[in-house]
């Protein structure tokens, strides 16, 4: 059988993309890859360390090549890092390769999840997240082909949503999902 192209889930940090993904890897059974851990398993090292120790472009440079090494392969749930629109080759190659879904959320939902990330040390409010949002909404605007709410949504049934949309077989474990 044909192998299917990819599905890219790309969005802003935390709208729940890597949840989202795992929900997906299990009702499809394709492989699921996270671009932010195969860099900190490449680079031994964390992502906040990455941005501190080589810069944030440095940091982009790894994350088109992860991009460019599984567009290739295909049939793969790829949770993207946040910032993965900035780049028109990365965009271009995503539409080329796959089906982009954007999750998107409010600035409180973002805010409320809380994990680690470089970009927001020290802002980690509403406001600013809510201006960095904007600043980005025309890179997701054009990299999107699919847009989906996250907010108050349970992940799970995001995934379903997807899976639905994109009409992909499911792999029979939805019940344990
Ligand atoms: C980033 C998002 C992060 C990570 C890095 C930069 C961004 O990924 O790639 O901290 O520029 O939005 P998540 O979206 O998975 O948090």
């Amino acid at each position: 059988m044909k192998k299917q192209g990819n599905i890219y889930l790309i969005g802003f940090m935390g709208v729940g993309k890597t949840t989202v993904s795992k929900y997906l890897r299990e009702l499809t059974g394709w492989e699921e890859v996270d671009t932010d851990k195969v860099i900190v398993r490449k680079k031994n090292m964390g992502i906040p360390e990455i941005f501190e120790k080589y810069g944030e472009n440095y940091f982009r440079n790894l994350e088109s090549h992860i991009l460019e090494d599984y567009a290739k392969k295909g049939q793969r749930i790829v949770s993207c890092g946040g910032g993965i629109i900035l780049r028109e080759n990365n965009r271009k190659l995503m539409k080329k390769s796959g089906t982009v879904i954007l999750l998107s959320a409010t600035p409180q939902t973002i805010y409320e999840d809380g994990k680690d990330r470089p970009l927001l040390n020290g802002n980690m409010n509403p406001d600013y997240i809510g201006k960095m949002m904007q600043e980005r909404q025309p890179y997701y605007e054009k990299a999107k082909d699919i847009e989906i709410v996250t907010d108050e949504k349970a992940p799970k049934d995001v995934a379903f949503e997807i899976i639905e949309r994109l009409q992909i077989p499911m792999a029979g474990k939805e019940e344990e999902a």
